[in-house]
């Protein structure tokens, strides 16, 4: 329960992040309306919190950057009823000693997750275009003489798309992709095969979606049982030509098995992100068939301006007496991003 007045806020995030890039002037004033913003308009560092508000705040809104709220954290908050996060993940502040106090958790994920399902459908449609190869070979030639010889493959008409993971993004990317002549697999271990229909994804297994599918996008969160979920054994199974997207975690993939698949040619690939991070020198970014950028895919730019619109319709709510539209439970972490 909050205090019948206007809530206290205190505003936590990295101090390398510009709080308005989140928060234009509607959203600020919209945060002044609803709440007792202290003091107003600045955020704070996770190290720089000031004691006295802290004491008294009732509601923190945070990003990347917030406070890990352990139980030190929690003895100098003894107010605190709820946490809305305007970013994605809350795994890594978020701690058992604050689920345990009760403190109700609101997360933008699902904000965070339309960047990220747009990257991926640009990547698809501009990929199966061959659009990059494309350009490439127009910079070195001049000339469109030869392309229709040399480029038969090329085109998204019936494509088979494998989506792994009915995340928040990859029901996004499932729900863009209607609108194509694509048909979708679907992998995902909690996902029952009438779930997947209803999605318009036919459900397959993780074996059968790499073999039979002309695009791979993957979209599982980072756990113990996701890590390299594409050994070499599965990027094995994979078919000459195929498209590889990550825009999920590096650690999904066993990136020295697919630098060496796609130095050998017979794959493409995508990459928002890798880990490692490659280094200078790495053939990721000069080999022709991939196409890496410098994880953009998320929230970036004016995409922020999301995160911060979702946080003040999250506070609004909450000053209204109504439930989070986007609660987010201990429960589901252990299956979460
Ligand atoms: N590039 C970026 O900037 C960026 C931004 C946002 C999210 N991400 C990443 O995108 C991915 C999806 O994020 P999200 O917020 O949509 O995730 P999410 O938390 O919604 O994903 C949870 C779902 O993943 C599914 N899942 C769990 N274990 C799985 C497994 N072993 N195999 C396949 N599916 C499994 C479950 O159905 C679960 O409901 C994550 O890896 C996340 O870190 C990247």
């Amino acid at each position: 329960m909050l205090s019948s007045e206007l809530p206290r806020l205190l505003l936590s995030m990295s101090p390398d992040l510009v709080l308005d890039d989140f928060l234009d002037a509607d959203a600020r004033a919209r945060i002044e309306r609803l709440s007792r913003w202290a003091p107003p308009g600045i955020a704070f560092g996770a190290e720089d919190l000031p004691e006295a508000e802290l004491a008294e705040a009732e509601v923190l809104i945070t990003s990347w950057g917030a406070p890990v709220m352990d139980e030190a954290f929690l003895a100098r908050a003894p107010r605190l009823r709820a946490v809305i996060h305007a970013a994605g993940s809350v795994k890594g502040f978020v701690t058992d000693a604050a689920w345990a106090r009760g403190i109700e958790v609101s997360t933008a994920a699902w904000a965070n997750a339309v960047p990220v399902a747009e990257y991926t459908v640009a990547a698809i449609l501009f990929g199966g275009k061959h659009a990059l190869e494309l350009r490439e070979r127009y910079r070195r030639t001049h000339s469109e003489a030869g392309l229709r010889e040399e480029f038969r493959a090329v085109g998204n008409y019936r494509r088979t798309v494998g989506i792994v993971g009915a995340s928040q993004v990859g029901r996004r990317v499932i729900a863009l992709l209607r609108e194509h002549d694509i048909s979708i697999k679907l992998y995902d271990p909690y996902l029952t095969s009438a779930e997947a229909a209803q999605l318009g994804a036919v459900c397959v297994g993780l074996d059968e979606l790499c073999a039979t599918s002309d695009v791979i996008s993957l979209h599982a969160p980072e756990l113990p049982e996701t890590r390299h979920m594409l050994d070499a054994r599965r990027l094995g199974l994979i078919p000459d030509g195929a498209t590889l997207i990550n825009t999920a975690r590096g650690s999904l993939v066993d990136t020295a098995a697919l630098v060496s698949e796609l130095v050998g040619g017979r794959l493409r690939a995508i990459l928002d992100i890798v880990e490692p991070m490659p280094a200078a020198d790495s053939p990721l970014f000069e080999l022709p068939n991939v196409f890496l950028t410098p994880h953009i895919a998320g929230s970036f730019g004016n995409e922020l301006r999301r995160l911060g619109d979702a946080a003040v319709d999250e506070l609004e709510r909450l000053t209204r007496g109504q439930p989070f539209a986007h609660a987010t439970t201990h429960r589901e972490l252990a299956r979460s991003a």
